[in-house]
């Protein structure tokens, strides 16, 4: 008798801790939805004032903002480096997915107060800490970009678009991405990614123009 109550006490105190366990998980689990949520939030809102207090400046339509966030995201980048990030646009719908993926975002403008407004929409969107903005001619200042590299998205002056590719192709993981916008306004890019065995480049066309290349290899 004594022994089978001691069986049931040593059942019963199992089943209790492994369900406060299984509470506990479950518990973390909803906190860090709720925090993703907030988070998504608070840049989407800073994305929403940009526009209609117009602090943007040639920035990408919402249809390719969409586009960064998503191929960021499905594909879990967690080093994006940027050409052209002008008030800092981009770079939150590029932040939407690096929260996600806990990754970060490297972004070039020669523009300093165009780099200003970005840094102060970053810190507005919370995201300050994943983002280090490279002030300066970014011909010159990818020079101090190190590899590997998951994405890389050129939207800057266009007729350096082919020498961006050269400079940031070595740095690219295989399986990584290169993402040019406005390719309309750049045969010679088009030409270069869709002739080079090592690439497969797609062109999504909702937006501005936006070349996706992938680096096979
Ligand atoms: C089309 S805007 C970028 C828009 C931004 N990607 C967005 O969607 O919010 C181009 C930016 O590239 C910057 N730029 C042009 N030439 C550059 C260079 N050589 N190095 C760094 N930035 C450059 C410009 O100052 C400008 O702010």
């Amino acid at each position: 008798m004594k022994r089978s109550v001691l069986i049931l006490g040593v059942l019963l105190c199992t089943a209790l801790a492994s369900s406060s366990q299984s509470l506990r998980a479950g518990f973390y689990h909803w906190q860090r939805v709720v925090d993703e949520r907030q988070a998504e939030t608070k840049i989407l809102g800073v994305l929403d004032r940009m526009v209609q207090s117009h602090e943007t400046y040639l920035s990408v339509p919402v249809e390719d903002g969409k586009a960064l966030r998503l191929l960021t995201e499905a594909t879990g980048a967690r080093e994006v480096v940027e050409i052209g990030t002008s008030t800092g646009y981009s770079g939150l719908w590029f932040c939407l997915a690096l929260q996600r993926t806990n990754g970060r975002l490297t972004t070039f403008e020669i523009d300093h107060q165009r780099a200003s407004m970005a840094r102060q929409h970053f810190r507005e969107a919370g995201v300050e800490d994943r983002v280090t903005i490279i002030e300066g001619n970014a011909h010159e200042q990818l020079a101090k970009v190190k590899g590997p590299r998951d994405i890389a998205f050129l939207d800057a002056d266009k007729g350096g678009y082919v020498d961006y590719l050269k400079k940031l192709l070595p740095l690219l993981k295989p399986g990584g991405l290169v993402l040019a916008h406005n390719v309309d306004m750049v045969p010679d890019y088009v030409k270069a990614v869709t002739t080079d065995a090592q690439l497969e480049t797609i062109i999504y066309t909702a937006g501005g123009g936006l070349a996706v290349t992938l680096k096979k290899r």
